[in-house]
C-alpha cells in the first residue's frame, strides 16, 4: 500500500482540474491511495502530509513564478525543513497558466528546489514531448513539452470546465499514476 497526496493552489478552478486529474492517476494504480489538499488547509493537515509516501506540489504560474498562496505553504513547512521530516519521500510537481510557456518552467524548478530542500526525490514526467512535429498535434499528452513535471495551459477567457484542455489533464493523470507506482516501490 502506499499513500499520495497532492497539495496545491489555484485562483480560478484551472490548476485544481490539474490536481484532479493527478488524483484520478494516483487513485489508478492499485493499491495506492491518494487525496487532494488545498494549500490553505495543508499546514492544518499536516498528520497527513507526514504520512504520505509521495506529494505531488501543483500551483499557478503568477508573475512567472508559483503562486504567493502556495509559496505560503512553502514558508510554512520551514519548521517540519529543519527536522528533514520529509526526507526521503517522492515529490513530483505541476503547473498552469495562461501562456503557452507564461515561464510555467520557472515554477515547476521552484517545486523541485522546495522538494529538494526538504531531502525529498524528485520524480520527473517521465514523457516525451509531444505536438512538437507536422505529424504531432495540440492534442498530445505532453503537448507543452516538459520535463520536470506536467503543464497545463489555461486559456484566460475560458473557465476551468474546458481550460486546461483534455491532453494537459491526462498530461497530470499520467504524472500522478506515474508518482503512484513509484510510491508502491518506495513505501515500507
Ligand atoms: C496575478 C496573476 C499573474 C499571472 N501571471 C502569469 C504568468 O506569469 N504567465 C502566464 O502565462 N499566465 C499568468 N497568469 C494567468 C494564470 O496563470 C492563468 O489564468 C491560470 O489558468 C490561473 O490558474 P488558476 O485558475 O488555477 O488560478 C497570471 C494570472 C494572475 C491572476
Amino acid at each position: 500500500m502506499a499513500r499520495v497526496v497532492i497539495v496545491y493552489h489555484s485562483g480560478r478552478g484551472h490548476t485544481e482540474a490539474l490536481a484532479k486529474a493527478a488524483l484520478e492517476g494516483a487513485e489508478s494504480v492499485p493499491g495506492v491511495t491518494a487525496a487532494c489538499i488545498p494549500a490553505a488547509e495543508a499546514m492544518k493537515r499536516i498528520a497527513e502530509l507526514d504520512a504520505a509516501d509521495a506529494m505531488i506540489f501543483g500551483c499557478p504560474t503568477y508573475m512567472g513564478s508559483g503562486s504567493s498562496e502556495f509559496k505560503k505553504f512553502m514558508e510554512a513547512t520551514s519548521r517540519l525543513w529543519s527536522e528533514l521530516r520529509w526526507k526521503d519521500k517522492l515529490a513530483a510537481g505541476f503547473t498552469n497558466s495562461g501562456s503557452q510557456s507564461g515561464d510555467k518552467l520557472v515554477t515547476l524548478i521552484q517545486l523541485a528546489v522546495f522538494a529538494a530542500q526538504h531531502g525529498m526525490l524528485w520524480v520527473s514526467l517521465g514523457l516525451l514531448p509531444g505536438n512538437n512535429a507536422s505529424t504531432a498535434s495540440i492534442e498530445d499528452l505532453n503537448r507543452l513539452g516538459s520535463f520536470l513535471g506536467a503543464m497545463g495551459q489555461s486559456n484566460v477567457d475560458q473557465g476551468s470546465d474546458v481550460a486546461p484542455p483534455p491532453a494537459d489533464r491526462a498530461t497530470a493523470r499520467h504524472l500522478g499514476a506515474r508518482v503512484a507506482a513509484l510510491a508502491l516501490r518506495f513505501a515500507r
